[in-house]
């Protein structure tokens, strides 16, 4: 009988396989790191802050995460959050920005000082956009640095918003926190949020650059399903290329923790 979760060390960094149908366990895994990060910091200097993703597959772990708090086992009042990005441009308010997301899952379901979470601002002016990804990097800098990222990969292995280029390895590595153009394979996956039309889809997008996602004191990245085998497999065995970001973990490998189930793990070789 298989013993999970099972155990690898990859050139991408360690390797945790957990059993198909039990996201449960997997989330469980990503918050006890969490509030093990959480309470260290918190320990170390006071504040813990932590670097937030949204999509689908994030959910468990957040629901974990409000289950902690609501048993006083985490507490968020030292916790400030960055998340790594956001539709541009896009109303706060609007039912599928990213901060309407991370209010629904996390931030209204656990007492956080509501001005120590940050999300990048859909709304500010075009001329003032770059400006304003510039910010968010040194806000997080002045913040003394992400002590965790919490991420998820694209089918195309995009992290964050940081969408497949034909930049070289030390350039996407050298990726600001800036604004970009949605990835038709990120705009045909996003489309289920938005009705199922890809048009409606915000053309742009802010994103945490790699180096700043780099910069993180640990890094978890987490994948279900057999939609992630691909961008998993070449992200954790494939060469080192701006052309899968995920890929670009392997330079950073000691400080990466994946949480795949089995089925995003398909492709693995072991
Ligand atoms: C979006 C987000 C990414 C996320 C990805 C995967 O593109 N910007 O940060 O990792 O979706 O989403 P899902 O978990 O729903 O597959």
């Amino acid at each position: 009988m298989a013993v999970f979760p099972r155990n690898l060390s990859t050139p991408a960094g360690n390797v945790l396989i957990f059993a198909e149908g039990d996201p449960e366990s997997a989330a469980r895994c990503a918050a006890d790191r969490i509030r093990f990060a959480v309470d260290a910091a918190g320990a170390r200097r006071g504040k813990a802050v932590l670097g937030l993703a949204t999509g689908s597959t994030p959910i468990p772990v957040y629901s974990q995460l409000v289950q902690r708090h609501r048993e006083g086992d985490l507490k968020f009042n030292g916790v400030i959050t960055y998340n790594l990005d956001e539709y541009y441009p896009i109303s706060p308010r609007d039912p599928n920005s990213y901060r309407t997301f991370m209010h629904r899952h996390l931030f209204s379901q656990v007492e956080i000082v509501p001005n120590q979470t940050h999300v990048f601002d859909g709304t500010v002016p075009e001329s003032a956009v770059s400006e304003h990804a510039e910010q968010f990097d040194r806000w997080i800098e002045a913040d003394g640095g992400l002590d965790l990222q919490l991420l998820g990969i694209g089918r195309n292995g995009h992290i964050g918003f940081n969408e497949p280029s034909d930049l070289s390895v030390e350039q996407a590595l050298a990726l600001p926190s800036r604004i970009i153009s949605l990835h038709p394979v990120t705009a045909a996956d996003a489309a289920r949020d938005f009705g199922g039309d890809a048009n409606a889809v915000p053309k742009r997008a802010l994103t945490m650059g790699i180096k700043t996602i780099f910069s993180a004191r640990e890094i978890l990245i987490i994948a279900f399903g057999p939609n992630k085998a691909e961008a998993v497999a070449k992200s954790i065995h494939g060469p080192v290329t701006a052309e899968v970001p995920g890929s670009l973990l392997q330079t950073i490998s000691s400080k990466v923790t994946w949480i795949l189930d089995e089925a995003a793990a398909d492709l693995l070789s072991w």
